[in-house]
C-alpha cells in the first residue's frame, strides 16, 4: 500500500519524507489555508514547493465547479510539474473533465467519494485515484471501511486500473485495516503514520536492552 501524506505543512512532509516511506502527498483548500497559504500565485508556487520535497504524486485541487473552468484550471496545474495530479470534485461536470483529462494523459483524483456509485463513475470516466473519505463517513456513524472494501470488490470484478486512495485517515487503526482491506493507497496525518511505529514492549524491550549492554560495558 502507498503512503500520501495529507497536509500542507512543509516542515510534516519534510519529516515524512526523510522516513524515506513517503510515497506522495495529498492537500485540499482546507489543508492551504490552514498553513496560511492564500493568493492563487502563493498555492501554485506551494504545490512547485511540495513537488520539489516529494519526488510522487502531488495532489493539487481545482476550485472551479464547471467543465470548462475544471478543464482550464486542471491543465494549468498539470504544467506546474510532472507530479501534479489534479484532484477533481465528485460532481458531473468534475466526471466530464475526468474524462477529458485521462484522454489527455493527465492524471486524476477524484475527491469527495462517499459511495460506491460516486467510485464507479470515476472509474469509468478513467480517474487515476478515487478519494473515499472514510473518516468522515466515520464521523455520521457509516463504516467508512465497508466502503473501502465495497469499491475493492467492484473495481476487482471489472479490473479497473483506477486506484483507491483512502482519505480522511484518523488514526494508525485506519492505516492498518485500509492495508488489510487491499486499499491502494492511503493518505493520512503525520501523526497517524508515525503511530504505526510504537508498541510499548518495543519501548520497554529497546531500553531493558541498553541498560543490560551499558551494565556490561561498565
Ligand atoms: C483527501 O484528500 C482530503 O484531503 C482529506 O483526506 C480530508 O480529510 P479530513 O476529513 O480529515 O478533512
Amino acid at each position: 500500500m502507498k503512503f500520501f501524506i495529507d497536509t500542507a505543512n512543509i516542515d510534516e512532509i519534510k519529516e515524512a519524507n526523510a522516513l524515506g516511506i513517503l510515497d506522495g502527498v495529498t492537500t485540499n483548500p482546507s489543508l492551504m489555508a490552514k498553513e496560511g497559504i492564500t493568493g492563487e500565485e502563493n498555492i501554485l508556487n506551494h504545490y512547485i514547493t511540495i513537488c520539489n520535497i516529494v519526488d510522487g504524486p502531488v495532489s493539487a485541487e481545482v476550485i472551479a465547479t464547471d467543465y470548462e473552468g475544471i478543464v482550464k484550471e486542471g491543465e494549468y496545474l498539470a504544467t506546474l510539474h510532472k507530479n501534479i495530479v489534479v484532484k477533481v470534485p465528485m460532481i458531473l461536470e468534475g466526471i466530464k473533465a475526468i474524462k477529458h483529462f485521462s484522454s489527455k494523459g493527465i492524471k486524476t483524483n477524484c475527491t469527495l467519494i462517499f459511495s460506491a456509485g460516486q467510485a464507479l463513475i470515476a472509474a469509468k470516466a478513467g480517474a487515476t485515484y478515487i478519494s473515499p473519505f472514510l473518516g468522515r463517513l466515520d464521523d455520521i456513524s457509516v463504516n467508512g471501511l465497508d466502503l473501502i472494501a465495497q469499491i475493492r470488490q467492484i473495481y476487482d470484478n471489472y479490473s479497473f486500473d483506477t486506484e483507491i486512495l483512502a482519505a480522511s485517515v484518523r488514526h494508525p487503526m485506519h492505516i492498518i485495516h485500509c492495508a488489510e482491506i487491499g486499499s491502494d493507497v492511503m493518505t493520512g496525518p503525520l501523526k497517524a503514520i508515525k503511530a504505526l511505529a510504537n508498541h510499548p514492549l518495543t519501548t520497554s524491550g529497546l531500553e531493558t536492552f541498553l541498560a543490560d549492554h551499558a551494565k556490561g560495558n561498565k
